[in-house]
């Protein structure tokens, strides 16, 4: 074999795996004109309500390990506990888990994504938990088990990596036995992609409450809370095709927003002094009845107590506004659920196959014309997250996001 042939060889190699779409096994390359720098920027929570913007360099990349570009990424409620009082004693930690961004490297045995889709350089991605115990843990055997036992990036303890959490310019993302999961999420819009995360709290919620088969098409629907989660509960149930749904909230400016989602009812809580006139004006909205099934979406126990009011006999609650406890509520049980016969369940957080389906809801909700996007009411870029946080503490928006340039 001479010199020729050997490159004649070689070349038809690279071209044919070019077409399959196989890039050669070889150091990973970022694109052209996307060049990975040597340090990254990287919020971290130093102290209580105080973020410092500190640059760490980017470490080299294992065979399975992936460097992605940050794009933006969403405040939560559990960043803003974080941010006020350190709970999980994290700090100094780099935060941010409704992040999302593009891959600028990968190493050489990153070939799919968590649920078996095609990656590469350039796709757009989102994390979800980090099975550390379980590494080899698949999409198919994840029912009964939620981001409540795992890890997941922007709550990890600091390392000598750093770059772990969203708020940032880059995150590298561990292979292997590290157990992270990740999706290959190219086919939405930047807005869609910083809410996979609280929306999959919700496709989880309606899942749970579909287990209990009583909702259904024509379903009387109250959600109390008009937050985020009430929100993108409001429309989840729109895109499965609910239309008696009722809003309850103090704030007028949700009920609002509640309504442009899709309720088509709402009452404003402040309007009526007692739970039986609340109760009351929950059932006058339906036209004389009580609702079929509720979600409670608020953080307050006394909204629990208040929600089994709203229900009929043989209704449905789903219960999912705690995600740390709330303290305790009262409740009467012969009344409030022995007698009607109410079916409850509680929900919390999701699994990652309610990660894929969330991808499918956000489109079709896009295409029914929800306005998704007008959750993320403020953006902010990476250097003024604190203003960021302390503007979702004055809870006058929605969703805080951080975009990056
Ligand atoms: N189950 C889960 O996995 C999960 C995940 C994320 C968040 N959460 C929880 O869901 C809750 C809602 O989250 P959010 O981001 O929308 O919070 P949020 O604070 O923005 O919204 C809560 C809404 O409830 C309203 N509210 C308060 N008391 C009320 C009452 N008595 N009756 C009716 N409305 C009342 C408030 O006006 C507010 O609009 C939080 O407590 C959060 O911790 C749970
Ligand atoms: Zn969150």
């Amino acid at each position: 074999m001479d010199m020729n042939n050997i490159n004649i060889e070689e070349i038809v190699k690279q071209v044919l795996s070019g077409m399959t779409g196989n890039a050669p096994a070889q150091a990973p390359a970022a694109p052209a004109g996307n060049a990975v720098p040597k340090t990254a920027r990287v919020a971290m929570l130093t102290s209580l309500e105080h973020y410092d913007i500190k640059e760490f360099p980017i470490p080299s990349l294992g065979d399975d390990d992936i460097l992605v570009k940050v794009e933006g990424c969403g405040v939560c409620g559990t960043d803003a506990h974080e941010f006020k009082r350190d709970p999980f004693g994290l700090i100094p930690v780099a935060l941010g888990h409704e992040g999302t961004g593009e891959i600028v490297a990968m190493g050489k045995n990153v070939k799919v994504d968590t649920a078996g889709k095609p990656v590469k350089v350039g796709d757009k991605v989102v994390t979800c938990m980090i099975f550390k115990d379980d590494p080899e843990i698949t999409m198919y055997d994840l029912n009964k088990k939620n981001v409540g036992g795992a890890d997941v990036y922007g709550l990890l303890p600091d390392d000598d990596i750093h770059l772990n959490g969203w708020f940032s310019d880059y995150i590298f993302i561990r292979g292997g036995q590290f157990g992270s999961t990740f999706f290959n999420v190219s086919d939405l819009d930047l807005d869609s992609r910083i809410l996979i995360e609280p929306c999959a709290v919700l496709i989880h919620a309606v899942e749970r409450a579909k287990s209990t088969g009583i909702l259904r098409f024509n379903s009387r629907v109250v959600v109390q809370g008009c937050g985020p989660i009430g929100l993108i509960c409001i429309a989840v149930l729109r895109t499965m095709g609910i239309e008696n749904i009722c809003a309850v909230d103090g704030e007028q400016k949700r009920l609002d927003f509640a309504k442009k989602m899709g309720a088509s009812l709402s009452v404003n809580f402040k309007d009526h002094k007692g739970i039986e006139a609340l109760a009351g004006a929950v059932k006058d909205a339906f036209g004389g009845h009580l609702a079929d099934f509720a979600f409670q979406c608020t953080g307050s126990p006394v909204a629990h107590a208040n929600i089994y009011k709203f229900i009929r006999n043989g209704g449905g609650l789903c219960e999912l506004g705690f995600f740390i406890n709330g303290g305790d509520a009262t409740i009467n049980p012969h009344f409030d659920i022995c007698s009607k016969e109410i079916t409850t369940v509680g929900s919390w957080v999701y699994t990652l196959r309610d990660y894929v389906t969330t991808f499918d809801f956000l489109k079709r909700a896009k295409g029914i014309g929800l306005p998704m996007s007008d959750l993320i009411t403020d953006r902010f870029p990476l250097e003024q997250i604190n203003e960021a946080h302390q503007t979702n503490l004055a809870m006058t928006g929605l969703k805080i996001a951080i975009i990056n340039k």
